[in-house]
């Protein structure tokens, strides 16, 4: 039995990635052939797609997800960055359970969005007033909005390589080459009014900003830039920007879709004491349930209140009709209870198996050779492998000048091999649900790759 299962092993250290991966997802394949003939690309999110295909996953608990073949993984996408407690955690689990039979859209008012509102009111620095709403996407193109309107004026900055999701609006210079339209179907008009900055270069930002200063209506920014490769903001500039917004009469926007309630139970505004005038929140809001907000001064917030105001003085927007779904606001109630409950020992614990984890995957790849550069804030990261002029990952465009095959490559064999998943490109993220073995073998597994990687490399075979 023994030998059987070192044989295997080392048959398995002569195959490629891909065909270590092929060999063991062939429901996954057959099932992202048949999705493909009935929806564009197999599935519904752009970013859940990898090369050769995706597995289709199945069922995931705690720190793990299984696909269609029965691989389990442990997860470190966990629902693109939202599910900071882990898959299906009791707390959450059992409040949605209780409340299935007591009404899931009630389409109404209703005192669990009013609960939800009156965490978020407590414990984020600048949501002195707050609207739901469904998705990420909503929440800033209504931040945008909001802007306008209290401002009377038209053009917005954000950061080249900033993603914000896809409202037309803020579909603009996401990926480089930043100055080409990012989708067939866009209008101009849309890009003419979003001017780019570049992020983490106050000069740069600054001249941006100029150039729009009498028709400035605000800015957004991640404060740490998540898909344009988990990078953070300096404090210096972050508080650059508010200064600047303020001398001209621009809204800042911090969009906390991924930092919210990630960086500290404030997010981003209070890890790095700095509060915005408005700010998008998303993903652990909802505890695993679509939930995001728009939230900020009451002074631009009651913009929204159209109530009483006439057509030309308000800004319509709305939350849509799944806004303020009993089960969602549940689903937030309860993963903010947590949060606010265990908020001193929990944050510290996540945010240190991070650090160890980018620093000691950095130490790993330096040991066998390889220049890399983990990037990310709190329990967020992602190693980026530098080009040969590089030392630091500073904005999306140093992000995106990096070694990028290289680095699908790493997440790929971490699939294939070690049962640990990420979308290759894409951040980690670390929950409730992993502990320190995970990390111990999630640094295992990189040692294994660097060293594999040197091999190929002496043998002429890597890329
Ligand atoms: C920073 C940021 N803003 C906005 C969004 C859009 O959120 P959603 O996908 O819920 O529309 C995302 C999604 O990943 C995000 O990372």
């Amino acid at each position: 039995m023994q030998q059987t299962r070192s044989a295997r092993h080392s048959q398995k250290a002569l195959l490629s990635d891909a065909e270590v991966y092929r060999a063991k997802t062939p429901n996954s394949l057959k099932m992202f052939e048949q999705a493909s003939m009935i929806m564009p690309g197999g599935q519904s999110h752009n970013a859940r797609f990898f090369e050769p295909y995706p597995f289709y996953a199945q069922k995931a608990r705690g720190k793990y997800i299984w696909d269609v073949d029965g691989n389990r993984y442990v997860d470190y996408w966990m629902g693109h960055t939202a599910l900071i407690l882990g898959h299906s955690p009791a707390v959450v689990a059992s409040t949605l359970k209780q409340q299935s039979t007591n009404g899931l859209l009630l389409g109404s008012p209703n005192r669990y969005a009013f609960e939800l509102a009156s965490l978020v009111n407590k414990v984020v620095p600048c949501a002195e007033s707050l609207r739901f709403c469904t998705t990420g996407a909503e929440a800033t193109m209504y931040a945008v909005r909001l802007a306008r309107a209290f401002t009377k004026k038209s053009t917005i900055v954000k950061m080249a390589g900033g993603w914000h999701g896809y409202s037309s609006a803020l579909t603009v210079g996401v990926s480089p080459p930043y100055d080409m339209p990012e989708s067939a179907g866009l209008i101009s008009d849309d890009e003419r009014l979003v001017k780019l900055a570049k992020f983490n270069d106050i000069e740069k930002t600054k001249e941006a900003m100029d150039a729009v200063a009498g028709d400035l209506a605000g800015l957004i920014v991640e404060p740490v830039v998540g898909a344009g490769g988990t990078i953070p903001a300096t404090k210096e500039y972050l508080e650059f920007l508010k200064k600047r917004c303020a001398e001209l009469g621009a809204v800042l926007i911090f969009d906390e879709i991924i930092t919210g309630f990630r960086l500290g139970l404030g997010g981003a505004q209070e890890y790095y004491q700095i509060k915005p005038d408005l700010c998008t929140l998303g993903k652990i809001l909802g505890g695993g349930l679509p939930v995001s907000a728009v939230a900020g001064s009451s002074e631009i917030m009651s913009l929204a209140d159209v109530n009483h105001k006439s057509k030309t003085q308000r800004c319509w927007i709305g939350g849509g009709t799944f806004s303020e779904n009993a089960l969602c606001m549940k689903a937030g109630i309860a993963t903010l209870g947590f949060l606010m409950r265990n908020r001193k020992s929990l944050y510290k614990n996540l945010n240190r198996l991070a650090e160890d984890l980018r620093t000691s995957v950095d130490r790993i790849f330096s040991e066998n050779g390889i220049r890399t550069k983990s990037t990310g804030a709190g329990s967020l990261f992602t190693t980026h492998f530098l080009s040969e002029d590089q030392d630091d990952i500073l904005s999306p465009s140093d992000a995106s000048a990096a070694k990028k095959a290289a680095q699908k490559d790493y997440y790929f064999s971490l699939i294939a091999r070690n049962g640990i998943y990420f979308i290759p490109g894409h951040l980690g993220a670390i929950s409730t649900a992993h502990s320190r073995s995970d990390i111990d073998q999630f640094l295992h597994a990189t040692e294994e790759y660097a060293k594999r990687r040197e091999l190929l490399a002496v043998s002429g075979k890597a890329q």
